[in-house]
């Protein structure tokens, strides 16, 4: 190794060793209102005004801030001998709790459930399993049942779905053109987010959400206003319930929930209600063939190993679990972040 490639090496290992913090202090920042009160003020601000405002000690907030600026979150200028920090582009947009396309509820879902389960990956490599268990007050293996057995812990995970569709949803959605599919259901369709972005690219279409009971509740009240007519909500269990008929079945973000046995057994009950010349579109990031990235897919499978029984899966895996529900002509698209997949009957 040459004394360059030392040198990166050495970056490279203490930025990964420390790099739960930076999670750490992105949360805190949207959490304490610092994003939100800069983006506020509309003028930069001295740390001594920012803990104030913001009730904190002066000391921790300029810790704080400057670990932000390091982060590119916030930028800093000297003025009049006074130090002012602001926000970047990236923090007005998405940190702010009350930013357009704000990320807080992602974070907040890292920072505190994932987290706490990363405690125990090494139990999870041994095993082969999710941790949910081992968490004193969980004993069930879903996920879904321990995240939905609080209406906060079910209202925070929603929220954090919903805060994905409003930035790539029309461009995985428009990965193909699904204008012949008017009559569409999507599958663990959750807050409906995905489903209003399919009804303003394809004006024809009506989408029925279905997902679980407690879901479709909050759902109704919390997330698709009664005047959108054009999506309703269906409640049932998608392994066991009848499947409502439709063209086109959307299953995002929850194929890499499930094993390829349960995969299977969904993917089968869909091509089984699917209408004639119909079809399915699988959303997820999908692992490169050969397994080398990208890095977002990477990151997802560990937090499925730690949460579910699924997994992130290459391309050749989705057309085998496509093919065994009797999908056929199964074409791959990439789109920002996500992939689309889609399997015709
Ligand atoms: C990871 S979330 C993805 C939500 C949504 N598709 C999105 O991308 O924003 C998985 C969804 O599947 C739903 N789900 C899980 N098990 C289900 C079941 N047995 N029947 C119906 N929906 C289910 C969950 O409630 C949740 O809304």
């Amino acid at each position: 190794m040459s004394a360059t490639e030392e040198a990166e090496a050495l970056k490279l290992l203490f930025r990964n060793q420390y790099s739960f913090l930076i999670s750490k202090i992105m949360f805190t920042a949207s959490d304490l209102g610092v994003f939100d009160l800069l983006m506020e003020s509309k003028e930069p601000l001295t740390s001594v005004t920012i803990a104030e405002r913001l009730g904190t000690s002066p000391f921790g907030m300029e810790r704080l801030l400057d670990a932000c600026v390091g982060l590119k979150f916030l930028q800093v200028e000297r003025k009049d001998n006074q130090t002012l920090y602001g926000n970047t582009n990236l923090a007005n947009l998405y940190l702010g709790k009350r930013s357009p396309r704000t990320q807080y509820y992602s974070l907040k879902f890292n920072v505190e459930f994932v987290y706490t389960r990363a405690q125990h990956l090494a139990d999870s490599v041994r095993e082969g399993e999710a941790q949910t268990y081992r968490l004193s007050d969980i004993s069930t293996k879903d996920v879904f049942e321990a995240m939905y057995r609080s209406e906060s812990g079910l209202r925070e995970f929603m929220e954090f779905m919903h805060e994905m569709w409003s930035l790539c949803g029309r461009d995985v959605l428009s990965a193909f053109d699904l204008s012949h599919f008017p009559l569409v259901c999507d599958l663990g369709g959750c807050t409906g987010d995905l489903a209003k972005e399919y009804i303003s690219l394809y004006p024809n279409s009506t989408v029925t959400i279905l997902d679980l009971p407690e879901v479709v509740e909050t759902g109704k009240k919390h997330f698709v206003s009664s005047e959108e007519h054009r999506i309703t909500f269906h409640e049932g269990d998608a392994f066991k319930d009848p499947i409502p008929e439709a063209d086109l079945y959307i299953v995002a973000r929850t194929l890499h929930c499930f094993s390829e046995e349960k995969c299977v057994q969904l993917l089968t009950r869909l091509h089984k209600a699917c209408k004639p010349g119909g079809g399915v579109l699988v959303v997820e990031i999908v692992l490169n063939e050969d397994r080398t990235g990208p890095f977002e897919a990477h990151i997802y499978a560990v937090v499925m190993l730690l949460l579910t029984q699924g997994k992130e899966r290459t391309p050749s895996e989705y057309n085998a679990l496509l093919s065994a529900a009797g999908f056929k002509d199964i074409q791959q698209k990439k789109a920002i972040l996500f992939d689309a997949i889609l399997g015709r009957k």
